[in-house]
């Protein structure tokens, strides 16, 4: 029988995971069997211990879950611990391992796919939520010269900036705040374009040669991204990098083997 794995969110039915493990499954020649999995609001434990219960290896977790996530594992990496979210479980007989892929999936579509270093580079990060707390250590792993992080919420940045300062200098600002800055990456993580809303970034901000990084991702350009646009960013980049990066990390945490990235990148463009 096929090594189980599934994918555990509140709405799932969306979620592009089961084709990307599916297409990581049949590259690395791994017999496994990858499905979506729809758990009631206030049923996450239960349909994990089900799966778990019928012989599942692991889960990717997604929205709402990822902080109940963290509070089920047994065990949990670093990154996991400072994200205080959890992106994937393995399951090992009692223990269960908690990791969080986000962020190095970030890293890696950047750095990798899109070929843009860090290191050394002016960083604005937008948001402070769990989408920006997961990618904090990731980026400040890189070594950039600086990080920003703005939020419209200007305490929830700066607690956030308190709780990192042992792993690199982050500045906490609000968005005026911004004005007069040039920053080489601008990544949003706020979920601001899932409203079809810009966050409220002064123009001229971004540097020659600047990314402008959406973790979001669909069809055409987000507002930040048409933003990004209007006011001269060298490169674009949507979240769907990103999203099969941090499966490929997932993969790589379950099955110890690290699939090739760019024929998912391009297959899912295309569909
Ligand atoms: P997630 O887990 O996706 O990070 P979240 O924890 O609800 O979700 O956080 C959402 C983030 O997006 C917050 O930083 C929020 O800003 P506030 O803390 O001020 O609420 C940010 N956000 C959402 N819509 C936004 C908008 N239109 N402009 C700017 N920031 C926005």
């Amino acid at each position: 029988m096929s090594d189980r794995y599934a994918v555990i969110g509140n709405p799932i039915s969306h979620s592009k995971s089961p084709l990307i493990h599916a297409a990581f499954a049949r590259q690395t020649g791994h017999d496994l069997a990858y499905e979506a999995l729809l758990a009631p609001l206030e049923g996450f434990v239960q349909a994990v211990e089900a799966f778990r219960a019928a012989g599942g290896r692991g889960v990717n977790v997604t929205v709402p879950f990822k902080q109940e996530a963290f509070r089920y594992a047994t065990e949990l990496t670093d990154r996991a611990r400072l994200a205080q979210a959890v992106n994937t479980l393995r399951f090992n007989g009692e223990q269960v391992l908690g990791d969080n892929t986000d962020g190095a999936g970030l890293v890696r579509d950047i750095t990798q796919n899109l070929g843009f270093a860090i290191q050394g580079k002016d960083v604005l990060l937008m948001g402070a939520g769990g989408a920006a707390r997961g990618v904090l250590l990731p980026l400040l792993s890189c070594g950039p010269n600086s990080l920003t992080l703005a939020n419209r919420t200007p305490h929830k940045a700066e607690a956030l900036a308190q709780q990192f300062a042992a792993y690199g200098k982050v500045q906490a600002s609000d968005y005026p705040g911004l004005a007069g800055g040039r920053f080489d990456l601008v990544i949003n993580a706020t979920s601001s374009s899932l409203n079809d809303e810009l966050p409220p970034l002064p123009p001229r901000i971004l540097a020659p040669g600047a990314l402008a990084y959406d973790m979001m991702y669909g069809k055409g350009l987000t507002p930040f991204l048409a933003f990004a646009e209007t006011n001269h960013a060298t490169h674009l980049a949507d979240g769907l990098g990103m999203l099969v990066e941090q499966a490929a990390e997932s993969f790589y945490v379950w099955r110890g083997v690290r699939p090739e990235t760019q024929p998912v990148i391009e297959m899912l463009r295309k569909v």
